[in-house]
């Protein structure tokens, strides 16, 4: 196959660790006989410098263009004093909205190799945990109205969390959809005793789960969620919730599985075309030191294979070559824990032998 992905490399480790995706693709491109053409565009931090926008047209409409995306990260403290519309961070909700990626997959397992990383006591997490957060990504309070008001006590400020039907049948169909192929329960979280949006959500829960007899569903309130996530993780196996539960949640649960270098992500529309990033931010602390753990990003370019190219093998040729890696001991500095460590180019190397 002969496939174009757009590259939004952003800030901070974002061009590491896409250099390091990049050539694990190139790989794998060369084993299986692809051929995969990369497009940069600027996003971020990078775009408004250059620009003066964190999200130009161009890059929309390259990203509209392409076959598939990958994203490093965007932000850093040099862009944090901007207004809220001329963030870095508005450029992800920008590109996402204009892609329509309402689906935000998030699987979060502890690797075996990784037990000793777990913050959790070792009992807790003896049999592991495999999780996929299945997130609402264009909807709710991200992209509700908001604004500055003078209220009862002189000025105020408000979201607003607001879902339609239409959002929630849709992201509750691919979550269902998710579960059926994996170990077919589903949680829904939601804030179902407060709030009037979380009500609707329920509802529509119960009246899809009806036409899945076969995925056991329940509900669970977001406070309890974030309680049993670390008390008994692996309670869980696919979750559906709103954008900014699951934008919290997921971190919770990437923390478990002991560094959210690892974690990565897909988002994703009706179509097959999607956007793949690593969960973790721009790390501007340790930009360009070549310390930045690419498997998280490795790891979406992963879910790239399989989600927009349909190409299950090459895709798991990158998991197990990753799993190696992990298994022979080899580490990054997150996970190193003081000890000796690969830097970024180095790991990368070793997964690509591994290819
Ligand atoms: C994420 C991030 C973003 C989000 C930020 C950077 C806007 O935290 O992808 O989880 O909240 O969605
Ligand atoms: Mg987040």
């Amino acid at each position: 196959m002969n496939l174009n992905i757009a590259l939004l490399k952003g800030d901070g480790i974002g061009p590491e660790i896409v250099d390091s995706a990049v050539r694990v693709l190139e790989a794998i491109g060369k084993k299986y006989d692809h051929t995969f053409n990369f497009t940069p565009y600027d996003i971020g931090g990078v775009a408004i410098d250059k620009h003066g926008i964190p999200l130009p047209e161009e890059t929309v409409s390259g990203c509209l263009a392409a076959d598939s995306v990958l994203l490093g990260a965007v932000g850093g403290p040099k862009w944090d004093t901007l207004p809220g519309n001329l963030r870095p961070e508005k450029a992800l909700l920008g590109i996402r909205a204009a892609m329509g990626l309402f689906t935000n997959l998030r699987p979060a397992k502890l690797y075996p190799a990784l037990k000793g990383d777990c913050p959790l006591r070792e009992d807790i997490v003896a049999n592991g945990f495999d999780i996929m957060i299945v997130r609402e990504l264009t909807g709710g309070i991200y992209f509700g109205e908001r604004g500055m008001r003078e209220g009862k006590y002189g000025e105020e400020a408000y979201d607003t969390e607001c879902y339609s039907r239409m959002e929630i049948e849709r992201i509750v169909r691919v979550a269902f959809e998710t579960a059926r192929k994996r170990n077919k329960k589903l949680i829904s979280i939601d804030k179902a005793n407060v709030l009037e949006s979380s009500r609707l959500w329920r509802k529509i829960v119960h009246e899809i789960a009806e036409q899945y007899p076969d995925v056991e569903c329940a509900d669970m309130l977001v406070d309890n969620a974030a309680m049993q996530l670390v008390r008994n993780p692996a309670q869980f196996d696919v979750i559906v919730t709103s954008n900014m539960f699951g934008d919290i949640l997921s971190d919770e649960a990437s923390q478990i599985t002991g560094s959210i270098g690892m974690l990565p992500s897909a988002s994703l529309n009706e179509t097959t075309k999607g956007l793949y990033e690593p969960i973790h931010g721009s790390a501007p602390d340790i930009a360009g030191q070549n310390k930045a753990n690419p498997i998280a990003t490795i790891l979406s370019a992963a879910m790239m294979l399989l989600y927009s190219f349909n190409m299950a093998k090459e895709s798991q040729n990158i998991i197990d070559a990753v799993d190696k890696v992990l298994n022979e001991g080899y580490r990054t500095p997150d996970l190193a824990h003081g000890a000796p460590a690969l830097t970024t180019v180095e790991i990368t190397d070793k997964i690509i032998e591994r290819i």
